[in-house]
């Protein structure tokens, strides 16, 4: 089973994303994807209901790019687990190296809020990776031990069924340079390394993102040490999308009907 999901970042109106995600369901009306991958789009906040509406149904799931890590209260302009629920949502993106950088989000904060996300059963698809400064200086394995440790430590056994983990070089992200595959082989290897000190219990998904396309999928999806990708640009379009959800689907063996 190997997973794609969509990032469609700050894309879309809620009518442009309606259309995007019914094009989807039409297109990825085949019987034999959904044993052998599974999707997830993250359309913007202001989107999640027309996505809801078209989707509903489909074997295609929603999901939300950041969540508050509070349930509710008095913080303005903020969303909560608990709403994105009520929406139909299965997954929540935490930590993404935008709002790290753009937002200021702190290792603490996104520990918080990917406990929240766990707690309410929901996927929570944790963010890591390093920057190019960070790369030249040979430092990739102190940054993913640091985000992954301060994100993760003390999780209870149930609720890392259900992480998924993102690794997202953030000088790959946008920039149309996705990382070389011996890069990513030796990440992800080190992320399961990493994830089994920190306690977990089974195998947590290491999903790769930067700059994945149509062209690039299948080279990337084929190592088995990539349980799938986390797409941003090309996810906002249907015909790269799907072609990378196929692309998938060919790289792993389904999971048995019984
Ligand atoms: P990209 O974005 O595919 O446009 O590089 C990936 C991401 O930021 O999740």
């Amino acid at each position: 089973m190997k997973w794609v999901v969509g990032n469609w970042k700050m894309h879309t109106t809620a009518q442009e994303a309606k259309l995007l995600a019914r094009r989807l369901r039409e297109e990825l009306y085949e019987p034999e994807l959904p044993r052998r991958v599974r999707v997830i789009v993250c359309p913007p906040f202001t989107s999640l209901c027309s996505v809801q509406e078209a989707l509903r149904g489909s074997w295609l799931q929603w999901g939300a790019q950041n969540c508050h890590e509070e349930l509710e209260g008095a913080f303005t302009g903020e969303i909560s687990v608990r709403m994105l629920t009520a929406l139909g949502c299965s997954a929540v993106i935490v930590g993404h190296s935008e709002r790290r950088r753009t937002a200021g989000e702190s290792t603490e904060r996104i520990a918080r809020k990917l406990r929240r996300v766990v707690q309410a059963g929901l996927w929570a698809i944790l963010c890591v990776g390093e920057t190019l400064a960070q790369r030249r200086a040979h430092r990739v394995r102190a940054v993913l031990t640091h985000q992954l440790r301060s994100a993760l430590q003390g999780l209870e056994p149930q609720q890392w069924e259900s992480l998924l983990i993102a690794y997202e070089p953030v000088w790959a992200i946008g920039t149309g340079q996705a990382a070389e595959l011996e890069h990513i082989r030796q990440a992800h290897t080190l992320i399961a390394e990493l994830l089994t000190q920190l306690g977990a219990p089974g195998h947590v998904p290491i999903l790769y993102g930067g700059s994945v396309t149509a062209e690039n999928a299948q080279q990337i999806l084929q190592l088995p040490e990539v349980d799938g990708v986390l797409v941003g640009s090309a996810s906002l379009d249907a015909w790269q999308f799907c072609t990378i959800v196929r692309v998938a689907a060919l790289c792993t063996s389904p999971i048995p009907t019984c």
